[in-house]
């Protein structure tokens, strides 16, 4: 199966593309490696497959490539590129959210439409509910994001249904909760924490300690994306939850005895762009796509506590 992986150098993108070249598929992977964090951890997000046979990198940005080329003969698009993360998206950093998010999906599904695809997996965000007390949150409750960022990740996500309803293109947008474990992002949660506790550097702690996530470990979104894109519908949105829904200060403490270290908070407000809860009501992928979280938060903080040490060493 020949497929398209956009953001393959990033962190959960390099995790399909290895589960996809392990069960043989062929993977075209396009990465501009933007500077949203540094390029050495994008090229050693890539090491394990980069020289693999059925693997090819395409070093490019999808806004400026021939997109039509890309996707002739690729039965399957994953398109994970983007500018991640909630607390940055505002002011000048904007047009960074609407370039990679909205103008690149844009393109990508103008191309789409006379491909001949399967399947286009649009990775989508918790950040499209924004704060709401109607928790667990459900596929068709409120979208209000609270961050320029699930803004933007919002249109495309409405811009996949559109391009479905009127060209049949067969988009399914996957809501991804919060995602940790190897390779994550450096600005995001555990990364800091755990790079603060091997460095015995303070840690920011935004808020009170009290607000939640629903957690996902990167080999669960990974599944999830695969049973997507087996699914025989098209048109739909799913959420991809870890299953639990943890305080901060429970997960700090959880990454606290996985290390054996305690950590130095530092304490600062709640950060302008963050959800105060999220929790994914996973009925819907769990009923049509199959989707089961397996790895607990305990196990998943091991194995990126573990990742951390490799690359800290
Ligand atoms: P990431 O930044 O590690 O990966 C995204 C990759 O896309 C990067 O390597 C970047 O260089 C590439 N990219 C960005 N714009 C591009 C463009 N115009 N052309 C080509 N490549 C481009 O981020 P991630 O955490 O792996 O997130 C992947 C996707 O999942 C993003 O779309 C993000 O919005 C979404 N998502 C992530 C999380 C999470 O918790 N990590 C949660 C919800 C949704
Ligand atoms: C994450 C990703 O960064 C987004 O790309 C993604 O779309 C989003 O999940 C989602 O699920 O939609 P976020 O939940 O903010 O966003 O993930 P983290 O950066 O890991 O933050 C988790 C919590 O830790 C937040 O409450 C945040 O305020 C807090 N935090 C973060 C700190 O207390 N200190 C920090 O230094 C960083």
């Amino acid at each position: 199966m020949k497929t398209v992986v956009t953001g393959a150098a990033g962190f959960i993108g390099s995790h399909l593309v290895e589960k996809l070249l392990a069960r043989g598929d062929t993977v075209v992977g396009v990465d501009n490696f933007l500077d949203n964090y540094p390029r050495r951890f994008k090229e050693d997000n890539l090491t394990g497959f980069a020289a693999h046979e059925n693997f090819k990198l395409i070093g490019a940005d999808l806004r400026q490539l021939d997109l039509g080329a890309l996707l002739q003969d690729v039965e399957i698009v994953y398109h994970l590129a983007g500018q991640p993360g909630v607390r940055s998206s505002w002011g000048s950093e904007f047009s960074r959210y609407t370039e990679n998010n909205i103008m690149a999906t844009q393109l990508l599904l103008e191309a789409a439409k006379t491909a001949n695809l399967t399947k286009f997996v649009y990775a989508s965000t918790s950040s499209v509910y924004g704060d709401t007390d109607d928790l667990p949150m459900r596929e068709e409750g409120r979208t209000r994001p609270v961050s320029p960022y699930g803004a933007t990740k919002l249109a495309a996500e409405h811009l996949c249904h559109l391009y479905w309803r009127a060209f049949g293109v067969p988009t399914v947008a996957l809501r991804f909760f919060t995602v940790y474990g190897p390779r994550q992002r450096p600005d995001m949660f555990f990364h800091i924490f755990m790079r603060g506790l091997l460095r015995g550097e303070a840690v920011p702690l935004y808020d009170d300690g009290a607000q939640t996530r629903d957690f996902t470990f990167c080999a669960d979104i990974v599944d999830g994306i695969l049973s997507a894109a087996n699914y025989a519908g098209a048109g739909e949105v799913f959420n991809l939850g870890g299953g639990s829904e943890v305080s901060l200060l429970e997960a700090i403490a959880l990454a606290e005895k996985v290390s054996g270290r305690r950590a130095k908070l530092a304490r600062f407000d709640r950060q302008k762009g963050d959800v105060r809860h999220t929790s994914a009501r996973l009925d819907q992928a769990r009923g049509k796509l199959g989707y089961a979280p397996k790895v607990g938060l305990e196990s998943g903080l091991a194995a990126q506590w573990q990742w951390i040490c490799s690359i800290e060493g």
